[in-house]
């Protein structure tokens, strides 16, 4: 029997249409999900918590406890991206540590951590304090194709996993670019090698994904990531009810009740056109772009520079561009191309084509990476290039985070008026601006009345 992790209330809506469920619409959702026979729902992290804050005016911690409630039955999981949490730079261990007790006190079962260059000791501390609190810990490999990202490095390195601690290992494919029979090969290996469950999540943005995760599946995958339709395909994850019909009386059938999806069926339906009457949701979202099997460049990081050269005038060099970004990220050591690399290797290719000479230009995030503050690369990067950009610099060959002292007392002294909670810190040491606008309207209200004097 394969498990099955729900996406619907925490990728599926992150990849479809910008994070913008309310928590209204997931608990409604939840509530259903309760009762289907889910391995585990995932809920919360990547970015639902921004995306509360930033645009919905609403709490995350909150949201989180209101899942909780709904789902006293069922696992609920989140993701986090290791030392940098849900936020854009590395956090000293105290603020990782609270942010582990926090998310499992509010509720979290499993927390999925990754790392955008697999550097595990990024994940370090996220692993000992999700046990320390009595968390599940799954560790997700983030897969890319590369001449070193062989079979070999991934098994290795799920060994690696394991002797960390890991309660479990997950295929995180962002950009959807496994192929079926890599899969075969990939997790016929990892079950080889580790005694750890393996779970696969992917994205159908090239079309591929079902075949992959019907190969996956063959080759005795524990789990796999899946989305309630019409919440499902596209960029996100393949059809929870499509799947479960598929391997239906199979030795795999995940025997999901059939009748408890029914009932979600209308509510997730509702939810969708919703998002697509608002024009949140794209149609072109469902569309799929095998082109991104090509190029090797997930679909997010596609539009995003398609946008940057537009916005430079600069179409006519898209090609240009293309070609550019393998050769980048060959240099930068084969980083995989997931947040936040994706974006760096994605603009200092622009910059590359645009600025008429290589490297002429550079972005301060390929800096801090060369210098080593990202972590090790997966491959050595390129010296002359190095060179070119930092000179002889000193490159940080340790744990980055064992350079930053510890930060959550003195955030918290720092809002000490304004936080109410260590949840409260948490946000702001997060998200700090939008976290100060958010919790100062919160607690203090801009009353109507005072609004109505103004315009009298
Ligand atoms: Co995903």
């Amino acid at each position: 029997m394969v498990k099955i992790v729900e996406t619907s209330v925490r990728d599926g809506h992150q990849s479809l249409f910008a994070t913008r469920m309310t928590t209204e619409e997931v608990v409604k959702l939840c509530k259903i999900y309760d009762n289907v026979g889910y391995h585990a729902i995932e809920v919360w992290g990547g970015a639902t918590f921004d995306a509360c804050l930033r645009f919905l005016n609403e709490d995350p911690w909150e949201r989180l406890r209101a899942v909780r409630k709904a789902c006293p039955n069922t696992k609920l999981q989140m993701l986090f991206r290791g030392q940098n949490i849900l936020g854009y730079r590395h956090y000293s261990d105290d603020v990782v540590d609270m942010f582990c007790k926090k998310s499992i006190e509010n509720g979290i079962d499993i927390i999925r951590v990754f790392d955008a260059l697999n550097d595990l000791r990024n994940l370090k501390t996220a692993v000992e304090s999700t046990k320390k609190y009595g968390g599940e810990c799954q560790i997700a490999l983030s897969y890319t194709t590369s001449p070193i990202h062989t079979i070999d490095y991934y098994v290795n390195l799920a060994k690696e996993i394991e002797a960390l601690g890991a309660d479990s290992i997950c295929i995180k494919d962002m950009a959807g670019v496994l192929l079926p029979d890599d899969a075969t090969a990939l997790v016929s290996a990892l079950k080889k090698n580790s005694k750890l469950p393996i779970e696969l999540h992917s994205h159908c943005t090239a079309g591929i994904c079902e075949m992959t995760y019907m190969a996956a599946i063959k080759a005795g995958i524990d789990i796999v990531d899946t989305s309630l339709s019409p919440l499902s395909n596209g960029t996100a994850q393949p059809s929870t009810q499509a799947l479960n019909y598929a391997l239906k009386g199979s030795e795999y059938d995940p025997k999901l009740n059939v009748e408890e999806i029914h009932k979600a069926e209308p509510i997730v339906t509702e939810i969708v056109n919703k998002y697509l009457k608002n024009g949140l949701l794209n149609p072109k979202s469902f569309q799929i772009n095998p082109n991104i099997l090509t190029y090797q460049v997930p679909g997010g990081m596609l539009s995003n520079m398609i946008k940057q050269l537009t916005d430079q005038g600069a179409m006519d060099k898209y090609e240009e561009v293309l070609k550019e970004i393998p050769r980048v990220r060959k240099e930068m050591g084969y980083p995989p191309l997931v947040t936040p690399l994706s974006q760096m290797v994605g603009t200092q290719s622009v910059l590359n084509i645009l600025g008429g000479e290589r490297y002429k230009l550079c972005a301060k995030e390929i800096k801090d990476y060369l210098h080593g503050k990202y972590g090790k690369s997966p491959a050595p990067v390129d010296e002359d290039i190095k060179k070119k950009i930092i000179g002889d610099d000193k490159v940080i060959t340790c744990r980055p985070a064992d350079l930053l002292e510890p930060e959550y007392e003195t955030l918290k002294e720092k809002y000490k008026d304004l936080a109410r909670s260590d949840e409260d810190v948490l946000s702001l040491a997060l998200f700090e601006q939008v976290a100060v606008d958010f919790l100062t309207n919160k607690y203090n209200p801009k009353s109507d009345s005072d609004e109505f004097e103004m315009y009298i």
